[in-house]
């Protein structure tokens, strides 16, 4: 990329900004890629490209990227009640509404709402929830926390250590003791010859149970897990069996299930919760993103009764609940969010994700006859494309090739843009995605897998 003249957006960028999640030094060089408008599933860049987004911007732009009726609702209730903040029993009744109507679809039955503003506050936030409540019911022991390799749960002190990719600790001295991590359960990847779905999601449990039993049970306050494994892993639904036989040994070490749904929640698995997919049973869910259509930054913590209960003991025993962001509950961001959820109601979203699944999961698997494709796994409008170097051996590309890189960088070109690991791609597109625009972004993906293979 070019920059056009020192006083360009892109050179104010570069001389500006730090980007999240960005390689700083080449950034220097490449400069950004600014997005200026967009609309339904297309973001337009500053000369006006558009380009499909496949993976809903950071998977959260459930409606797509324009919406007049959320706007209109931000704007009444900045007008009406721009700011206010719910400590101290202060409330609004956008909070209320939202907190309430949460409860309501919540995917077991949840006692209570605790607003944030973004998915890595949510977990954070829960985290802190975890650790009250064990002190709460006299067992401060309880204190370490288990999540999968190659999760991601945030950027915050706590939420980095919960997600399991080395790369993201490397260079801040983190994590800090008492984050475990356990497997990733890919079953396409690290199967034996022979073994089945549900043996692959058995020998994945004992891996769980032999490390809960090496750390002693005593010691494990919780399991921290999405349903389906988002951004390190690249949209990878679990192996069959595998929620189900995790939750068995939760159950028999007294260790509490937090669900992360902050992609999973509001329709993207083909239900309103990835719980309900894969029959999790949490204590704890923790949910963003879509919860506002990612129109405001909104974040909620659902909590199960026995956890409100250690809350209201510990108020006994030491006060206030002291914990709380300036912004939690804000009236404008609930009043998005609750607009969001009566959008999601009157288009039946749960129906026309199921609606458009199997579009979507026979687009996107049909990329398997693709040479460097060795496999596709997904469900609702989430899924990813294993890219291998040898489908027979499943031996994939080295990691510096940056293959999936290589196939975002092509499907740029053709107007797609993609969620590139270096060996998977993970899609995630509008939940507003038509059938015919899926098997438009699925020629694209393909076409931008042939470029690939002919560079
Ligand atoms: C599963 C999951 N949890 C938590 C987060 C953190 O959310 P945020 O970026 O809003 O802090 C993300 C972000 O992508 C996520 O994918």
């Amino acid at each position: 990329m070019t920059v056009a003249s020192p006083n360009s957006a892109h050179a104010r960028d570069i001389a500006s900004v730090l980007h999240p999640y960005t390689h700083a030094r080449r950034h220097l060089e490449a400069g950004p890629q600014i997005m200026s408008r967009g609309s339904g599933i297309y973001v337009y860049d500053d000369a006006g490209k558009p380009y499909m987004e496949g993976a809903s911007a950071l998977w959260c732009a459930s409606l797509g990227f324009g919406n007049e009726r959320l706007a209109r609702v931000a704007y009444e209730a900045m007008r009406g009640l721009g700011y206010y903040h719910i400590f101290r029993q202060s409330s609004n009744e956008a909070a209320i509404d939202l907190c309430e109507r949460l409860l309501a679809i919540a995917p077991v039955p949840m006692s209570k709402v605790l607003l944030q503003c973004s998915g890595s506050e949510a977990n954070d936030s829960a985290l802190k929830l975890v650790w009250y409540h064990w002190n709460a019911e006299g067992r401060p022991e309880k204190r370490k926390i288990i999540s999968r390799r190659q999760s991601y749960h945030g950027s915050t002190i706590a939420t980095i250590c919960l997600t399991g990719i080395e790369d993201f600790h490397k260079g801040f001295g983190m994590p800090y003791d008492g984050f475990l991590y356990t497997e990733c359960p890919h079953f396409y990847r690290d199967h034996r010859d022979g073994e089945s779905e549900e043996e692959f999601s058995g020998r994945m449990a004992d891996a769980l149970e032999a490390l809960i039993a090496r750390e002693g049970p005593e010691t494990i306050a919780a399991f921290w897990a999405d349903p389906v494994q988002g951004g390190g892993a690249g949209a990878l639904p679990p192996p069959a069996g595998y929620f189900e036989k995790v939750q068995a040994i939760l159950g028999r070490h007294d260790i509490l299930m937090v669900a992360d749904e902050v992609i999973c929640g509001f329709g993207r698995t083909g239900n309103m919760w990835g719980s309900e997919t894969y029959g999790v049973r949490p204590d704890i869910v923790t949910c963003a993103k879509a919860l506002s259509a990612a129109m405001q930054p909104i974040s909620a913590v659902l909590m199960n009764e026995r956890i409100f209960r250690s809350i209201l003991a510990q108020s006994d025993r030491l006060g206030s609940f002291v914990h709380g962001f300036t912004y939690a509950g804000h009236p404008v961001a609930s009043a998005v969010a609750l607009e969001t959820l009566k959008i999601y109601e009157e288009m039946n979203l749960v129906a026309h994700v199921k609606a458009l699944e199997p579009v979507f999961l026979e687009a996107f698997g049909a990329l398997k006859s693709h040479p460097l494709v060795g496999d596709f796994s997904g469900c609702g409008l989430m899924g990813g494309v294993e890219l291998v170097k040898d489908k027979a051996t499943r031996a994939q590309f080295p990691p510096e090739a940056k293959l999936g890189m290589e196939v975002d960088r092509h499907a740029r070109e053709r107007g797609l843009i993609l969620r590139a690991n270096a060996n998977r791609i993970a899609l995630a597109p509008p939940l507003v995605i038509t059938a015919d625009e899926i098997v438009e972004m699925a020629a694209r993906l393909r076409a931008a897998l042939d470029d690939t293979l002919a560079a």
